[in-house]
Formats: structure tokens, C-alpha cells, sequence
């Protein structure tokens, strides 16, 4: 039996094709694709993380940032919309490397998605977690921090040296709280939207996009006049000394960290069986919504470090703090916050979403358990799947603080991204023939850019989290060796001749 096993393009496109008791439902349009694609990538990087990327690292050229990232995540997009096209099949990056690298890096590549989907649900819903808050408190309504944050914390030497709260140790901390109740909510929310139908995912989606849109265009059209342009001076200040923190290290690495803010695009790909045109529509969905956010991101940080001073933003909502800050803004303020509760909530919608098409069409080539690939009679949703993730994922996003699972969530992604480039490559080589109603411009220079561009990014991120990214694929070759193998469809066909 071998390991580079590849399924074929045909197989795969019939398998999409299909009709039956086990077949997705084809509603969603170029336009809900890109919608989809917004849904999830405007969230927890831009509301939640910009204000720290630009406080410890790149200062006012955030935006900067923004574009590096941008650049990394332009060449993935064309990759992906290559391969969306050839390929429209449930399953995103899965599945393109099982038709492209073979069965054992469809594992590793099914099996690291988790790390994106999954985990980015988890990351996002602590992010959400913490809008809530501050928009129950905006309303006089004050909850215990016990039932609001994360039960445990991931303290380093220097945290321990600098007595930062709750940091008795290096390592894993309680902090006293018991649970982050409010996170767990929205997953399980979301969980329950998702398994009444994609039809409904996609009204509720599309509706808080337009909600999340609005809120960020309003924050740049009326923050604009009130931009202190003494504020962007120096616009790259000096390194201190510390690698990654102001100067050009800087940028750079506050690019690996709000690299997160553009996760998502990507998530429009899982969807491929449930679009009605794939072919034509999937690359329109992919780097439409990419291009609209890149805009959106570089205007909103502008203005963000425009309003208050770089060296202020390092809080939990750096977005609603701006408006605060300047007394004209102020009556913005609960439209952030409610544009965030709301946005935030339909990206944790998306990414759980991706996380069950990828378990379903794991669980169809035999790699995981039948269970994964139930679709319910009625919703003809695959809801098993899709309550099993929501129930881990509403304990993890529980229990862990939200820099943990966005640094796994960035690291898990970028290996995603580096596997696609490499798939569009090889496909070229193998099947020059297939049609592909998208093409990737400049292969295999794009590729290699992608490649190397999100290597690079990868490389800003800290030890510990490439460790954690060893562990978990550790884990996956466990799995796959004692169970995916036995049971794989493709090897099962081709003992069979
Ligand atoms: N891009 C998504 C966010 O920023 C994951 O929340």
C-alpha cells in the first residue's frame, strides 16, 4: 500500500457531482461566496490584535504589516483559487493534496487544518468573549471575571521575572477563574445554526457582513478628520534593541501576528460542493473577499494609529478604545462594539463550518470514522460532524487564553498555505492537461513566492508554538498509522485492483 497514493481529479469531481442521501446542497452564489469569505476573515485580527501589533512591534507602520501579510496571502489566494477551480470539492487544502501530493499529505494537511479551523473558531470566540464583555459593561451589566476568562495561562521566564499576574511559574497557571462561559456560548450558537442549514448559515452570515462592513467604513469615514498626523511621526520608530520590536524586525513581525486577520479566505474553499458554480465562482470568492479586507485593514490601521498614539493600544479593544479616546467619536462607540460582538460571532460561523466539510470528506475517503461523514435527512447538513467539533471546540475556547490558540492557529495555517503552493506546482507537472477555469499566474514563480513568503512568516513565530505544531502532528501520524491506513477507501480499492 502506498503512501503517496494520489485520488483522482475525476473521481473527486464525480464525487461532487453526485446526488443522494449523502450529497451537499448547491445554493451558494459568487456573491454569497465572497460574503463568506469577508464572514470570515474581518474578526479577531483586526479588532483584537492590530492594537498589539502595532504597541509591540511596528509601531504606527502597522499598516505595513498589513501589506507584508497582504503579499504572503495574495500569492496562497491565487493558489487556492487555482485549485478551487480544478478541484471543487468540500475539503479545501485536504483535498487538493490528496489529488495532488497523495494520501499520507492529505493526512497531515487534513489533519493540521484542524489547527486553522478548529482552532481559529476557538481563538475568535475568546476574542468575542471579550467584545461581550465590554458591551454588557457599556450597558451596566457587570459579569464575574470567574465566568469570563480562561482558567489557565501559559506564563514565560520573562513573565515570571516581570511578577505579570497570575505568572507564579513557568508555564501553565491557574488565574482563578473557572471558565470562559461566554465563548463557549457563541460556539455552541454557532454550532447550532450551522447544523439547521447552509441555507440559513449563509442568510445569517451574509446579513452580519454587511453589519461588520458598515461598522469598520464608519469607524475610517468618521475617524478620518480627527487623524493627528503627529501621531504617525516617527512612522517606523527605532528598534529598541529587541528583534521584532519597531524598526523593520518590527514590521515583520507584527506581519506573523496579524496574519491571523487574514485567515479565512481560504475557509471559502471548503464550501466548493456547496457552491452553484464552483468553477467560475470560487477564484471571484477567494480574492474578492482577500482584496476588500487587504483594503479595509490598511485604512482602518491608518486611522487607528492616526487617532491615538501607537504606544496606547495595547488593550483588549483597541478599536472601541480609539473611539473612546477622541470625545467626538465617543457616540460610536457602542456601534463597534456591536459590530464586533456580531462579527466576530460570523467568523467563528465560518470557521466551523470548514472545520466539518473537512472532517466530511476525511471521513468519505475512510481516514476518519463514518460518523464525520453523516448528512442529517432533513437539514442535509453533515451534522454529526458539525456537533462533535462544536462541543471540543466550545471546551477548548472554555479553557485556553486567546495567544496560545492564535499562535497555533497562524502556524497550523501557513503549513496549509506552503502545502497548497507546492499542490498547484505539481499539478502543472502532473496533469498539464486538466482544465482549470482559473489559472495561477506565473507558475511556478508564484508558487515558490508563496512558498517562501509564508515559510517567512512562519519563521517570526516563537519556539513554543512550533513545538506545539511537532506535538500535534505527532499525534495525526498515530492516528492515521493505527486507523486512517486500515480503513482508507483509496487503498481499499486499489488492494481490489
Ligand atoms: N481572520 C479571522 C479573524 O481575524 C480569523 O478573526
Amino acid at each position: 500500500m502506498s503512501l503517496w497514493a494520489t485520488k483522482s481529479i475525476a473521481a473527486l469531481r464525480a464525487e461532487a457531482d453526485a446526488t443522494g442521501e449523502r450529497s451537499l446542497k448547491r445554493t451558494l452564489s459568487a456573491l454569497n461566496l465572497t460574503m463568506l469569505g469577508i464572514g470570515a476573515i474581518i474578526g479577531a485580527g483586526i479588532f483584537v490584535l492590530t492594537g498589539l501589533a502595532a504597541a509591540l512591534h511596528a509601531g504606527p507602520a502597522v499598516p505595513l504589516s498589513f501589506v507584508v501579510a497582504a503579499i504572503a496571502c495574495g500569492f496562497a489566494g491565487l493558489c487556492y483559487a487555482e485549485m478551487a477551480s480544478a478541484v471543487p470539492v468540500a475539503g479545501s487544502a485536504y483535498t487538493y493534496s490528496y489529488a495532488t501530493m497523495g494520501e499520507f499529505v492529505a493526512w497531515i494537511i487534513g489533519w493540521d487544518l484542524v489547527l486553522e479551523y478548529a482552532m481559529g473558531a476557538a481563538t475568535v470566540g475568546v476574542g468575542w468573549s471579550g467584545y461581550l464583555v465590554s458591551l454588557l459593561d457599556y450597558l451596566g451589566i457587570h459579569l464575574p471575571t470567574a465566568i469570563t476568562s480562561a482558567p489557565l495561562r501559559f506564563c514565560s521566564a520573562a513573565d515570571v521575572t516581570n511578577a505579570v499576574t497570575a505568572c507564579a511559574h513557568a508555564g501553565w497557571n491557574p488565574t482563578g477563574s473557572l471558565v470562559n462561559l461566554p465563548a463557549m456560548v457563541i460556539v455552541l450558537l454557532a454550532t447550532a445554526i450551522l447544523v439547521v442549514g447552509i441555507e440559513e448559515s449563509a442568510k445569517v452570515n451574509n446579513l452580519i457582513v454587511i453589519l461588520k462592513i458598515a461598522v469598520v467604513v464608519m469607524f475610517v469615514i468618521f475617524g478620518v478628520r480627527y487623524i493627528n498626523v503627529g501621531n504617525w511621526h516617527p512612522f517606523i520608530p527605532p528598534n529598541t534593541g529587541t528583534f521584532g520590536q519597531f524598526g523593520w524586525s518590527g514590521v515583520f513581525r507584527g506581519a506573523g501576528l496579524i496574519f491571523f486577520a487574514y485567515i479565512g479566505f481560504d475557509a471559502v474553499s471548503t464550501a466548493a460542493q456547496e457552491a452553484r458554480n464552483p468553477q467560475k465562482d470560487m477564484p471571484v470568492g477567494i480574492l474578492g473577499s482577500l482584496f476588500i479586507c487587504t483594503v479595509l485593514y490598511i485604512l482602518v490601521s491608518l486611522t487607528l494609529t492616526g487617532l491615538v498614539k501607537y504606544d496606547e493600544l495595547n488593550v483588549a479593544h483597541p478599536v472601541a478604545y480609539a473611539v473612546e479616546h477622541v470625545q467626538q467619536l465617543n457616540w460610536l462607540t457602542p456601534f463597534i462594539t456591536i459590530g464586533a460582538v456580531l462579527g466576530l460571532g460570523s467568523v467563528v460561523l465560518v470557521m466551523l463550518l470548514g472545520q466539518s466539510r473537512v472532517f466530511y470528506s476525511m471521513s468519505r475517503d475512510g481516514l476518519i470514522g463514518p460518523w464525520a461523514g453523516k448528512v442529517h435527512p432533513r437539514f442535509r447538513t453533515p451534522y454529526l460532524s458539525t456537533i462533535y467539533v462544536g462541543l471540543i471546540v466550545a471546551v477548548v475556547t472554555g479553557t485556553f487564553p486567546i495567544q496560545i490558540l492564535g499562535e497555533l492557529v497562524n502556524i497550523g495555517t501557513l503549513l496549509a498555505f506552503v502545502l497548497v503552493c507546492a499542490g498547484v506546482w505539481i499539478l502543472r507537472g502532473k496533469r498539464p492537461d486538466l482544465e482549470r477555469p482559473f489559472r495561477t499566474p506565473l507558475v511556478p514563480l508564484v508558487p515558490i513566492l508563496g512558498i517562501l513568503s509564508c515559510f517567512g512568516l512562519m519563521a517570526t513565530l516563537p519556539g513554543d508554538t512550533w513545538l506545539r505544531l511537532l506535538v500535534w502532528l505527532l499525534i495525526g501520524f498515530v492516528i492515521y498509522f493505527s486507523y486512517g491506513r486500515k480503513h482508507s477507501v483509496l487503498q481499499r480499492e486499489r488492494e481490489e485492483g
